[in-house]
C-alpha cells in the first residue's frame, strides 16, 4: 500500500497532515526517512512517526439504512451525504460497496477494504441484492420470463444476468439481482414497460437490513466473512 494510505490508516491524522509529516521527513521506513507519499510499504515494514511504531488499523465494515434524498458521495451535493451520519474517526477513508440513487432507500454496505467491495460488486461473484420495488402500473406476470432469461437494456450490448421476481401485490415486487449496472432496476422495469415509483434495498448476500432509517451499525464477523 502507498505510504500516505498507510499513515492515514494507522493514525488519526487528516490526509493533509499525513502528507505534511511525509514531506517533512518525519516518517522512517525500516530506518530510512521517506518523503515520497507514493512509496510502497508492507504491514511488516517497521514504520515510525516521531519514534513511535505505526500499525495499520483493521479494516472497518458497516451497514446503514439510507434515507431518501441523501447521496452516496463522500461530500454533500444538492442533497446531504450519508457520511454525515457516520460519526467515527477518518470516515473520509470509507466508501460504499454498491451505491444507491438519491431517491432509493435501504441497505448500504460501507468499508475501507477495496478488495472486500470488489467481492460484492463484481458481477463475476454472483453476490445477490434484493430490492423491494413499487411500480406505477400493476406488474405484468407475463414479463417474469424477460427478467429470468435476461433483457437488453438501452445502451448495453449484453443481456442482464438472470433476475428473479417475487410478486408481493399488484404494484409491488421483490427483485433479486446478482449484478449492479447503473440504474439497473429502473431500467429493467422501463424495458418491461412499467415504471419504478419506489425502490428499497433489503438484502445484500446474506446481510439483511435491520436498523431504522438513517441508523447504522458495524457488521458482525460472520457477516464480514460471508463476502471473503
Ligand atoms: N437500481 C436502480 O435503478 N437504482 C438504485 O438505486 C439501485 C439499483
Amino acid at each position: 500500500m502507498r505510504l500516505d494510505k498507510f499513515i492515514l490508516k494507522s493514525t488519526t491524522l487528516t490526509k493533509a497532515e499525513c502528507l505534511s509529516v511525509i514531506q517533512n521527513k518525519q516518517i522512517l521506513v525500516n530506518g530510512e526517512a521517506v518523503n515520497d507519499a507514493a512509496f510502497q510499504v508492507h504491514e511488516n515494514n517497521i514504520i515510525l512517526l516521531a519514534g513511535e511504531r505505526l500499525y495499520a488499523r483493521p479494516f472497518r465494515y458497516l451497514l446503514l439504512n439510507k434515507a431518501p434524498q441523501t447521496i452516496c458521495s463522500n461530500q454533500d451535493g444538492v442533497y446531504p451525504s450519508i457520511f454525515n451520519l457516520i460519526d467515527i474517526n477518518n470516515s473520509e477513508t470509507l466508501h460504499i460497496a454498491g451505491r444507491l440513487d438519491v431517491d432509493t432507500t435501504g441497505l448500504l454496505l460501507i468499508t475501507d477494504n477495496g478488495r472486500w467491495t470488489f467481492n460484492i460488486t463484481s458481477p463475476k461473484n454472483d453476490c445477490i441484492k434484493i430490492y423491494r420495488v413499487g411500480l406505477l402500473k400493476a406488474f405484468d406476470t407475463s414479463t417474469i420470463d424477460l427478467f429470468e432469461k435476461g433483457m437488453k437494456l438501452q445502451g448495453e450490448d449484453k443481456l442482464t444476468k438472470p433476475a428473479f421476481i417475487k410478486v408481493v401485490n399488484e404494484k409491488e415486487v421483490l427483485l433479486t439481482l446478482s449484478e449492479g449496472k447503473f440504474h439497473q432496476v429502473k431500467r429493467m422495469f422501463f424495458t418491461a414497460k412499467n415504471k419504478v415509483v419506489s425502490l428499497h434495498r433489503e438484502q445484500i448476500g446474506q446481510v439483511k437490513l435491520d436498523v431504522e432509517e438513517g441508523q447504522w451499525r458495524y457488521l458482525t464477523d460472520d457477516e464480514i466473512n460471508s463476502f471473503h
